[in-house]
């Protein structure tokens, strides 16, 4: 490791390095995509001489990307995008055997956290990445001038920087990719408003994202944070799920799998009806509340489980969130109900004891219970995703200038290599069209 890195990062214990780095090779092996792109990356360099900032959760999938932006050419910088998310040995093995600047520590305070979002905005990037749209949140409202809007270490960041300065920590910026729906979510609502400043492509939004790692990532790595917490049998148990978007599907299914009894709460009523159709139970919270055992809250909008349904919630329940945020549980309100509250009778298990001796147990802390409890998605499913912000950042790169300062669309080619890579290595042939097919398939001659 390079003593330059080492004076530029903020982690819990370098002595985790040696378990970080077997953590994150063996990750590699079933990134097959991902491996290909940095080989490339590795003879072609197409991001030489571009410093890119990260935030994001600190796995060992994460990892893996970095390293290949960075056999790309690009100088990186990786800061946590959740201060609960981070896998402190991860975190090690980046700065000591990949010589990346790395700022993250498992159960960070919200201080840390935004202080090492101020590492990667002091790194002066010219391509930012992001899972919620926390560095860019920081980066617009400093260009705005917002800066009672800023947590104390951005402002702080901000007040040394000249306004010429500020303006041009902006200007220099190509491009950004974001992760999640959360993060896409903001960045619609700044194109709106019109303080959007750069280009910024979805990269959830990518077919190859979505329907893969939203569904069957956390769909699996959920389920398997509730397990790892609780050590419960989900057979027999009524399992709520609230939100039917692409996670609460792939949730739903796992938990049904489990032999559980799902039930779905929804506010938009196609997917309500498509929940129903594919064979569960739908019904108000409020109605949910009094019967489920588990409680998953997938929604991406804040106070969908409120004091309201914790007063109704039977002895014994346990409550979490797999969205974004830790907005999704209304905890103060929880707070406020309970009589004591005992944290970790498991280790990330907080048990609420309300009035008449019932007791509902918190997992994760209201924060992403598949990554708090459990190790996040699976690296078969970050390969496509991450194999998809490689190619977008490429093409941020290709097209700099091009973009107007947007929400883009990943395009569609890269969504094509992504789909056909993974399936060769997954030793998957698919039929081709034939001539005549194709023919029929573009024309509008024949019928009946
Ligand atoms: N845990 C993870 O690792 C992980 C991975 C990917 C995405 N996410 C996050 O999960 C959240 C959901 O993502 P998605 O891709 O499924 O989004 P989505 O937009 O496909 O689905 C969200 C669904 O929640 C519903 N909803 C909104 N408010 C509701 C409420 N009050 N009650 C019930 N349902 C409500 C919406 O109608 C929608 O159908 C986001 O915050 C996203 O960033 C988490």
């Amino acid at each position: 490791m390079a003593t330059a890195t080492a004076s530029r990062c903020d982690i819990k214990d370098p002595k985790l390095a040696p378990q970080g780095k077997k953590r994150i090779l063996w990750a590699d092996r079933d990134m097959p995509v991902l491996a290909r792109i940095r080989e490339r990356f590795e003879k072609e360099k197409p991001l030489a001489g571009l410093k890119m900032s990260a935030c994001l959760h600190v796995t060992c999938e994460t990892a893996n990307l970095i390293r290949t932006l960075k056999a790309g050419g690009a100088d990186m910088l990786l800061c946590a995008s959740n201060p609960l998310s981070t896998q402190d040995d991860v975190a090690a093995s980046l700065v000591h055997d990949f010589d990346i600047p790395t700022y993250a520590v498992r159960e960070e305070n919200k201080e840390t956290y935004y202080q090492h979002i101020v590492a990667a905005l002091e790194h002066g990037p010219h391509v930012t990445m992001d899972d919620g749209a926390d560095l860019v949140s920081a980066l617009v409202f400093v260009a705005l001038d917002r800066l009672d809007d800023v947590e104390a270490p951005v402002r702080a960041w901000a007040k040394k920087l000249s306004p010429a300065d500020r303006q041009k920590c902006i200007s220099q910026i190509i491009g950004s990719m974001e992760e999640t729906t959360t993060g896409v979510t903001r960045l619609r609502a700044m194109e709106k408003d019109g303080v959007l400043k750069f280009p910024v492509v979805a990269v959830n939004d990518a077919q190859t994202k979505h329907f893969f790692d939203n569904r069957y990532g956390t769909g699996q790595s959920t389920i398997d944070g509730i397990i790892r917490a609780t050590n419960h049998l989900l057979a027999g148990r009524k399992v709520v799920v609230c939100g039917y978007g692409w996670c609460g599907k792939g949730v739903a299914l796992r938990a049904r799998g489990l032999g559980a009894i799902v039930v779905i709460t929804e506010v938009d009523p196609v997917r309500a009806l498509e929940a129903a159709m594919d064979g569960f139970q739908v019904m108000p919270i409020v109605k949910a509340a009094e019967i489920g055992d588990v409680f998953i809250t997938v929604t991406g909008n804040s106070g969908v489980i409120r004091r309201e349904h914790f007063a109704k919630m039977k002895d014994g329940a346990i409550v979490c969130n797999s969205g974004h945020f830790d907005v999704e549980l209304e905890l103060p309100a929880l707070k406020a109900l309970a009589e004591e509250v005992t944290m970790n009778v498991r280790p990330q298990v907080d048990e609420y004891r309300l009035k008449g001796n019932k007791r509902i147990c918190v997992l994760g802390q209201g924060r992403l219970v598949n990554l708090a409890t459990a190790e996040g998605h699976p690296p078969s499913v970050m390969d496509m995703s991450f194999a998809t912000q490689a190619l977008t950042t490429e093409y941020c790169i290709k097209n700099k200038g091009k973009l107007s300062n947007t929400v883009h669309p990943v395009p569609v080619e890269v969504e094509h290599y992504i789909a056909k890579h993974k399936l060769e290595s997954m030793g998957i042939e698919i039929d081709t069209l034939t001539a005549e097919q194709q023919k029929y398939m573009t024309g509008w001659e024949q019928g009946t």
